[in-house]
């Protein structure tokens, strides 16, 4: 347990690169499975707990949302326990600022109380990133949904059914919808969903408190129960934290063996980076990854909705392809933002432009040590690989990004090999 580290905006990573990553690493429970997971406990009053829990700053911040609203909450270890003695449907400003997905507050509340009063949503700077479409869902749903203030003030009379279709695919979106739905006894319809293993996770919770659904396609079938049961859940491992740690593996022609990840969650990542020249073999509980061929190949990416290759891989690949030989076009079709690790990369010798939302990456023989700044969680790993492979030391600012979404990263590197110091500004 490490709760009691303190993570401070002044923390940054020194690397020094060229050390290959070779061991065994074990995988931690996924972040984007486990916050909707907290926010679904908003929807009953009886106990939840919750395991495989990561301990990481957006965790640490849910649990802070869930308690501000009266919930008792007890962390210990990758255990969460929920007592949801909530008495408050506003949620304030000051965390969710920090943190786009307490959003997901907004569908439970509504559901509980049938208000809910939730600020608007910040995160990582990849996008502006709007939530249209979580407030078409309960405009079309009957509640009344009204933006002032920088907060959203939601209300609904009486809770009914609904036959939805989002306009584009979003995770949280559809996550915000179930989590509503489960508290609606009427059946309902929600058309053009997420798939993605984290949006699946939550369904098997939802389940687990007594809602029906099917997900047929894209298409989901809810009943939802009017007095939602709590739940013991363990949570999926986390496939973005997997796909960063075989990158790193190809990457430093090193061998790393993934403990407890799901091969299922990773196809298209797996795919292409076998295309590149890695070898991912099955391995018991887990996934075996090291370098097939002396030189990397150049590839090209599109990321897409699930199953496609994810958007949060696609930093790290980037630092993938500056070492290949060739030229690699990465088209960044989910967010239209989310390049800034280029230049960063390019500042230890990679060789990127970009031109709206497609990276030209030119292959470059070797990455040099600098000093740079992370921008966002993804970027932030993009930057970690890079300076394992760049020679001498790389500096590299800004990691409170990362330590939103990677648990003991430096750890779980230092036990592969890996040399990289977390220091702090005085
Ligand atoms: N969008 C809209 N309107 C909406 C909702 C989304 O236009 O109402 C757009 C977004 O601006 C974006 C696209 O639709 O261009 C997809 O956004 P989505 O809603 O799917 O993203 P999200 O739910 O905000 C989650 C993850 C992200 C991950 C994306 C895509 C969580 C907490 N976050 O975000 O994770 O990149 O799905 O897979 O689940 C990360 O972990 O680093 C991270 C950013």
């Amino acid at each position: 347990m490490t709760s009691t580290t303190l993570y401070t905006y002044s923390d940054y990573f020194v690397v020094e690169g060229g050390i290959p990553l070779r061991g065994e690493v074990e995988v931690s429970g996924a972040k984007n499975a486990t916050l909707p997971i907290l926010f679904s406990t908003i929807l009953t009053e009886e106990d939840c707990l919750i395991t495989n829990v990561p301990d990481l700053l957006d965790v640490r911040n849910t649990i802070k949302l869930l308690r501000n609203l009266g919930a008792e909450v007890e962390q210990a270890g990758n255990k969460v326990f929920v007592r949801p003695t909530i008495n408050s449907f506003t949620t304030g400003q000051e965390i969710v600022r920090l943190m786009r997905a307490s959003i997901l507050s907004l569908g439970p509340l509504l559901g509980r109380f049938g208000r809910a009063v939730v600020g608007l949503p910040g995160g990582c700077s990849i996008g502006a990133r709007p939530v249209d479409q979580h407030i078409k869902f309960f405009q079309s749903a009957g509640a009344k949904v009204e933006i002032r203030n920088g907060y959203i003030y939601a209300s609904v009379d009486k809770k009914r059914g609904v036959h939805f279709s989002f306009e584009l695919i979003t995770v949280t979106g559809t996550e915000n919808a179930l989590l509503y739905l489960a508290s609606v006894p009427e059946e309902s319809v929600l058309e053009n969903i997420a798939l993605e293993p984290e949006v699946m996770d939550l369904v098997e919770v939802l389940k687990k408190m007594g809602a029906e659904i099917e997900v047929r396609g894209r298409k989901a079938i809810i009943k939802g129960t009017e007095r939602p049961r709590g739940f013991i859940h363990s949570v999926i491992p986390d496939r973005i934290e997997a796909g960063t740690f075989m990158v790193g593996a190809v990457l430093t022609d090193g061998e790393v063996l993934l403990k407890g990840a799901n091969p299922d969650h990773l196809g298209s990542v797996i795919k292409k980076l076998e295309e590149i020249g890695g070898k991912v073999e099955k391995n018991g509980d887990g996934i075996k990854v090291s370098r097939r061929e002396r030189s990397l190949k150049p590839a090209y990416i599109e990321t897409e909705v699930y199953p496609g290759f994810p958007t949060d891989m696609q930093a790290q690949f980037m630092s993938l392809l500056s070492l290949a030989d060739g030229r690699s076009v990465i088209r960044e079709k989910i967010f239209e933002n989310r390049f800034h690790h280029a230049q960063e990369l390019n500042r230890l010798g990679a060789c990127i432009t970009v031109r709206g939302n497609t990276a030209y990456v030119n292959g470059v023989k070797e990455l040099y040590g600098a000093e740079v700044y992370s921008t966002d969680l993804r970027a932030s790993a993009s930057l970690v690989l890079a300076g394992l492979v760049a020679k001498g030391k790389t500096t590299i600012r800004n990691i409170y990004h990362l330590d939103r979404g990677y648990e003991k990263l430096e750890e779980k590197l230092r036990k592969l090999g890996a040399r990289i110091e977390r220091e702090r500004e005085d």
